[in-house]
């Protein structure tokens, strides 16, 4: 059985932490989408890592990582990552695998995302402008290039048919980027690429799961940035909930078992687009400052307001949910009291449901229940029954809200700091 773990918000939930937590227990971590404008942080002996394209799963010895054909791979950043992680983990390249089908992104794919970024002016996406956007849709137009192709005799000259049309495409914009530069330690990092494991992921996969290996698809980004279902057009290129998983790795949808979706006790959002909780007062400064909340690969301070049960309860019905995992709660212990959405109200019309369109065309304005705060510290408690009571009925009514009951609560950066509720 292949298990899934992803975000139910606007990414940055903190999936690193608790994969880094839940890999004790599988065999295999597997990325599925996205590529390096995912930042997952988690901790090893008290040292902060921030993995942008390789599993959290390394840093468990027993664990073999997949990076998964829905994945686009910039060599660039895996190869630094990889020297980065090597002197941490010495036997990093032999856990390491790669699917021959996963996307690669070129220097001009970085230069288009900028360009193009550059070109929207203020309705800008707020991209990482790690050139994913333009690789997916080279993917879906049928011209990209694949970690195969660097096994390939005439890679050069695919390339450079590639490049001949991003060219043609960045002749549209004013003041391209100087993607020239980026070209040499390319074709270096594609060196090092083509030392790596490269498999048939999927083939490599199945192999694993009839041998009765237990697998954990490892989200990035979050359900409301998914290309399909998020903030469309405020979203990233790639399917980030649970169905993403039977594309991205090759795997069918009667293997998927649990459905881990991880939410902070409030939320944030990174980059531009609706986010209708977001408070732009200082409850939402306290919050930042609370929860260190700065972009964990742009640096970017992020968006910060109450948790929004109207968006989640949507993420948790688009990926079958199966089990809770809520984090940061600890970040709460000084706010009282605390709001969480119910509902909202769209042009004087109260609905649960997430609207199509929730951009300015649209005065809404989100209904919230109010709980007491708990006003003490949480960070030290590990189990369930020493919470305080006002957090435990907080927890209870997300818990009917949602409809699925919360099986983790995280109360800190450290991979101890989870409490597991039986
Ligand atoms: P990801 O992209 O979902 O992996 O999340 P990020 O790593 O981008 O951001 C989550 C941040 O919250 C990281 O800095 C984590 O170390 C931190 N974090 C995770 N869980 C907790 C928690 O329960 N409490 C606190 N205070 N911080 C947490
Ligand atoms: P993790 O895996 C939070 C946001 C960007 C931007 C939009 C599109 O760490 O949770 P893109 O670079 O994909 O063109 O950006 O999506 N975004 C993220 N926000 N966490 C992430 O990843 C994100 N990856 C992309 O800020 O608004
Ligand atoms: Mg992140």
């Amino acid at each position: 059985m292949i298990d899934v773990l992803l975000g139910l918000q606007w990414g940055d939930e903190g999936k690193g932490k608790i994969v880094d937590y839940l890999a004790g227990k599988y065999d295999i971590i597997a990325r599925f989408q996205g590529g390096p404008n995912a930042g997952h942080t988690l901790y090893v002996n008290g040292a902060k890592v921030v993995l942008h394209t390789i599993p959290s799963g390394v840093f468990h010895a027993h664990c073999l990582n997949l990076i998964g054909n829905g994945v686009v791979i910039d060599p660039v950043t895996l190869d630094a990552e990889i020297k980065k992680i090597v002197p941490l983990c010495p036997d990093l390249l032999q856990r390491l695998f790669v699917s021959q089908k996963a996307h690669l992104i070129l220097p001009t794919h970085r230069a288009l995302d900028a360009a193009s970024e550059a070109a929207k002016g203020k309705d800008k996406i707020g991209s990482t402008l790690k050139g994913i956007g333009p690789a997916y849709m080279d993917k879906t137009g049928r011209n990209g290039l694949r970690v195969g192709d660097v096994l390939s005799k005439n890679f050069k000259e695919k390339y450079n048919k590639l490049v001949q049309k991003h060219k043609d495409m960045l002749k549209q914009y004013d003041n391209v980027i100087d993607w020239q530069q980026w070209e040499a330690p390319f074709f270096e990092a594609v060196e090092a690429l083509r030392q790596l494991q490269i498999v048939n992921g999927e083939y490599w996969l199945d192999t694993h799961l009839k041998a009765g290996k237990k697998v954990l698809a490892e989200g990035a980004q979050g359900s409301m940035l998914d290309v399909d279902f998020g903030t469309y057009p405020f979203v990233t290129s790639s399917n980030t909930i649970a169905s993403g998983v039977c594309n991205g790795l090759g795997v069918a949808p009667s293997r998927v078992g649990e459905v881990y979706g991880i939410t902070k006790a409030y939320c944030t959002r990174v980059g531009g687009g609706p986010f209708p909780t977001e408070l732009l007062d200082e409850t939402g400064e306290a919050l930042r400052k609370a929860g260190s909340e700065f972009g964990a690969t742009t640096g970017r301070p992020r968006r910060c307001g109450w948790i929004d049960l109207v968006a989640l309860r949507y993420s948790v019905m688009l990926s079958g949910v199966t089990q809770l995992i809520m984090t940061k709660t600890d970040v709460l212990d000084s706010f009282n009291p605390i709001q969480a959405a119910i509902a909202y109200n769209v042009d004087g019309v109260e609905t649960k449901e997430f609207p199509y369109d929730i951009t300015d065309n649209v005065d809404l304005k989100p209904i919230y229940k109010e709980f007491a705060g708990w006003d003490t510290p949480i960070s030290e408690v590990n189990t369930y029954d020493a919470l305080p009571q006002v957090f435990k009925d907080y927890c209870s009514f997300v818990e009917d809200y949602l409809g699925t009951r919360i099986a983790y609560i995280s109360n800190g950066t450290g991979r101890d700091q989870l409490i597991v509720i039986s």
